[in-house]
């Protein structure tokens, strides 16, 4: 295949060139044969690599499976992605891995998995292979999976894995659940998820970073004090940490409209934690934009506060959602390239990705930075069939996705394409 007279994003630049791809990777930027790809007045830039997505297989195949989460990733200019452990079984055995690992082979973009940590499963974590790293659930949310026990805690943090947290104090959730068990309004979930409970966690996962050498990513941050924390731990711990776009481009404010259909953890912030994500974009503390892309279907979400379960999509929205911040000069496309390809692969070791080289799998996103689209509910590819976004007004679209030199996704239509498992290491 070759994708010809593109505006490339190679080596920081935007250069014309064709891209000249053999056996899923890229061999050179000349002349070749083959069937090619007009690309003509789109920038091609390194594929998405999303490295938090939740693709509800096994167990929950009505929100989501892996091949409706990868359609929906490769509309949205993905083409890898990392899934986490918290499905019906919990991937938290060698057994259950591999039951995943069977299951992802249906799907459209390139996959990695997360192990999730409980309080006894040390053993099993040891005898894990290639997974990007363990996850833990330091309070509780979709799913069971919980490690609270200090002890726990520490023997996963020295355990010599990349660990990732969702970093939520459980003590403060529950104290908080039960000072406001009255009250109904959805918006009371910013008070039960509060700031000073995701600076807990934080604070307690970085100081067992430290003290253990672990190398630690912090998911999703949402507040000013955790921009604060990490950017100070950064000196001296090995780590990184994520933000997601609605927590980059919505606030609690939304919710008065959206209600529960804005409920994730952790939840939407005020504009002035927002306002702090954009500076830890701009001075480094945040080190990529990752979805936390969790389906749920809208009867779910449609009942009352204590019983709707939490989490939002994401995947097909990301992209259009920053590139419009690339137009509105709020974001480079340097950038942008780097918070959503390069260091993604560079921190989980994701071998063969994150930029358009010779030798480098072929895994491009062609977008036109011009096209302007409203983000709407009646789109969305993900089985839940709705998205915060919706009504948004983007500058910026997804032309088409090429996964391992294959067309996963042009205009609409989806292609033949089929991901592969992703290896770490260099
Ligand atoms: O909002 C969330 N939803 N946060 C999580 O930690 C889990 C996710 C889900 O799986 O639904
Ligand atoms: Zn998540």
């Amino acid at each position: 295949m070759i994708i010809k007279n593109g505006k490339v994003f190679y080596k920081g630049v935007i250069v014309k060139k064709n891209i000249v791809v053999e056996g899923g990777k890229i061999v050179s930027f000349g002349k070749g044969k083959g069937e090619s790809f007009d690309a003509s007045g789109m920038v091609v830039i390194p594929g998405v690599i999303d490295v938090h997505v939740h693709f509800r297989e096994p167990g929950a195949t009505q929100k989501e499976d892996f091949l409706s989460g990868s359609r929906a990733a490769a509309s949205g200019g993905v083409t890898t992605v990392i899934d986490m452990p918290n499905t019906s079984p919990p991937t938290t055995t060698v057994e259950t891995l591999e039951q995943k690992r069977a299951i992802a082979k249906k799907s459209m973009v390139n996959y990695g998995f997360y192990f999730g940590a409980t309080e006894t499963n040390m053993d099993e974590i040891r005898k894990a292979k290639n997974i990007a790293g363990i996850k833990v659930f330091m309070g509780s949310s979709t799913g069971d999976l919980l490690v609270t026990d200090n002890t726990a805690l520490n023997a996963i943090f020295a355990c010599g894995r990349p660990v990732v947290v969702h970093a939520e104090d459980e003590a403060i959730i529950k104290k908080n659940a039960e000072k406001y068990k009255n009250e109904h309004d959805p918006i009371v979930h910013t008070r039960i998820r509060s700031n000073e409970c995701a600076e807990a966690a934080v604070r307690k996962a970085i100081e067992l970073a430290g003290r253990n050498k672990t190398k630690l990513h912090i998911l999703h941050a949402s507040t000013k004090q955790e921009m604060e924390l990490i950017a100070a731990a950064k000196e001296s711990v090995d780590l990184s940490c994520e933000a997601t776009p609605h927590h980059l481009f919505l606030t609690a404010n939304d919710m008065k409209k959206l209600g529960n259909f804005a409920r994730m953890n952790p939840p939407l912030r005020s504009q002035q934690d927002v306002d702090a994500l954009w500076n830890g974009i701009k001075n480094g503390t945040i080190d990529l934009v990752a979805t936390d892309h969790a389906p749920h279907l809208p009867w779910e979400k449609d009942v009352d506060y204590w019983k709707a379960p939490s989490g939002v999509p994401g995947v097909e929205t990301s992209l259009p959602l920053l590139l419009n911040a690339v137009n509105s000069n709020r974001l480079s496309l340097q950038q942008l390239v780097r918070l959503t390809s390069e260091t993604p692969a560079r921190r989980f070791c994701i071998r063969g990705k994150g930029m358009i080289e010779k030798g480098m799998d072929a895994d491009l996103t062609v977008v036109d930075l011009k096209k302007e689209k409203t983000i709407k509910n009646s789109d969305i590819v993900s089985k839940c069939g709705w998205t915060p976004f919706n009504g948004f007004k983007v500058k910026g679209a997804v032309i088409a996705t090429v996964v391992g030199g294959q067309l996963a996704y042009e205009k609409g239509e989806f292609g033949e394409a089929r991901g592969a498992e992703i290896k770490y290491g260099n």
